[in-house]
């Protein structure tokens, strides 16, 4: 018996060990600046620069943006801060804030659904990142110049179809992420995000500016000014809401990681609106240096033209001739539109890569640097093939669905919507309210007259509208288009 007794003793003070261990090495981050300007990073990305202006140019302009700002407000701004809370009050990584929320429950697998989207979306993610750079180096080589706008898009497809230029970049792409995240939460992540998102902000400044003084830049700032209501259907209010899922990072951990590096004086409410703020700012301004710009040159802002392949084909064109007469100016203005989105970009990668990569340290207990190189080398691997897939491996059919297709449609279509479906459903109706109270008033620091609200927006609203935008994207909603 007494062995027995010192068996268990040595296991309890290991256990310990480990508690204090993990505990002590986890950083968090310094300060609340530092915090907000992550967050924000993880959510202004290829989403707001690529995404909602394709998004916002099929889906009628200014009306979508207001429907856009509605869905951030009413579904947004709850599910955010249910991940926040999760994230800090749990201070662990997004798989194991469920375990310790609900122990021995399956609300595990929604942290675990979490880990692999993130790596699902790096995959994909990498390659047009990857692009980006790539862009950003004929820009740099002034390679736009003195082409016709019918050279653009076969310029890009040998590009994108060339195998090995867009593979090195996104190579490139994940190390540069890589080389951020071993240098930890404060020192990697946090300083990071206080360099590049003001450095992000005063390139869009400089650019909307210099498109909305552009000649008949008119147009486009009706287009994204007055609201065409007639435009407006079930689709279009789904499109905002997916644009708004994605674009706010919500619905898979990233969010619920960053909030377990935040410290107790954080107040949830306000970094959440102070992200939502920032992120919707940033989406505007890039409508603003693209619409102008393109109307500018003449072309109609019909949904055909304002296609998926707005950045790499449209874009380069419109810059060229939109400052033909100051060829200087279209230079400065390529380079910077490229560098943008890279900083852009690279915020949100950094977030992704974090939610593995402490995933990996602390459930597998290896050093940081160990897990980061694994998911790196993970990233890496698979995404050669979601990168090839525009060229030699476009043969490669999954479902139906190219390799790089299959990986947006499983990540964005299906992990993310489920996923935040069940963050709203655990926080609404499992969470226990006292410590959902606690986080959000910060153990009674500060009053929360909406806690009710927000609760009740968890337990309805949220899980009805994002259930609807999962129905719909499988196609079961076929009334409504897609
Ligand atoms: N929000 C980022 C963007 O707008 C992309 C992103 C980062 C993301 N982390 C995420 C999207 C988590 C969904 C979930 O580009």
């Amino acid at each position: 018996m007494e062995v027995l007794a010192d068996v268990q003793n040595t296991i309890l003070l290991k256990v310990e060990s480990y508690k204090t261990e993990t505990l002590n090495t986890r950083e968090n981050f310094g300060s609340k600046v530092g915090a907000v300007l992550a967050a924000a990073g993880s959510a202004v990305g290829l989403g707001n620069v690529w995404r909602f202006p394709i998004e916002t140019g099929r889906n009628g302009g200014a009306a979508f943006i207001l429907v856009y700002i509605a869905c951030i407000i009413v579904i947004g701004l709850p599910v955010m801060m249910s991940e926040f809370l999760i994230g800090r009050s749990t201070q662990s990584n997004t798989a194991r804030a469920y375990q310790k929320l609900a122990p021995g429950t399956p609300w595990r697998w929604v942290g675990r659904l979490g880990v692999f989207t993130a790596f699902f979306i790096m995959c994909y993610y990498g390659v047009i990142a990857g692009w980006t750079i790539g862009y950003a180096v004929l820009a740099v080589g002034n390679q736009f110049a003195g082409k016709t706008a019918a050279d653009y898009g076969p310029m890009f497809s040998d590009y994108a179809t060339n195998w090995w230029q867009p593979l090195l970049c996104m190579v490139a792409f994940v190390v540069l992420t890589h080389v951020v995240i071993v240098k930890g939460v404060t020192k990697g992540i946090e300083r990071w995000s206080k360099v590049l998102m003001p450095m992000l902000f005063i390139l869009v400044l400089v650019l909307v500016f210099c498109s909305v003084t552009l000649p008949n830049a008119g147009a486009g700032i009706d287009f994204l000014l007055k609201p065409d209501w007639s435009k407006v259907d079930g689709s279009v209010v789904l499109s905002a809401m997916g644009q708004a899922f994605f674009s706010l990072s919500l619905g898979m951990g990233c969010l619920c990681t960053y909030a377990s590096y935040f410290d107790k004086k954080t107040s949830h409410g306000k970094t959440a609106i102070q992200v939502c703020v920032i992120d919707t700012l940033i989406a505007l301004m890039a409508g603003f240096i693209i619409f102008p710009a393109v109307s500018s040159v003449g072309y109609s802002l019909d949904p055909k033209d304002v296609g998926a392949n707005l950045i790499f084909i449209t874009l380069p064109n419109v810059f060229q001739q939109a400052f033909s007469g100051v060829p200087w100016l279209a230079y400065i203005f390529s380079v910077m539109f490229y560098l943008l989105i890279i900083v852009a970009a690279l915020t949100s990668t950094i977030s992704l890569h974090e939610v593995v990569t402490s995933y990996m340290a602390e459930e597998f207990n290896m050093p940081r640097k160990k897990a980061a190189l694994w998911e790196t080398g993970g990233i890496i691997f698979f995404g050669i093939f979601c990168s090839l897939s525009f060229g030699v491996l476009d043969g490669v059919r999954i479902f139906g669905l190219n390799i790089f297709d299959f990986f947006d449609w499983t990540a964005s279509k299906i992990c993310l919507p489920v996923g935040g479906l069940f963050i709203s459903l655990f926080t609404g109706w499992y969470l226990d309210k006292k410590l959902f109270k606690d986080e959000i008033t910060n153990y009674g620091s500060s009053r929360a007259p909406y806690v009710k609200a927000l609760i009740f927006v968890l337990r309805y609203v949220a899980p009805i509208a994002i259930f609807t935008i999962l129905l719909n994207e499988l196609g079961v909603l076929s009334l409504l288009g897609s």
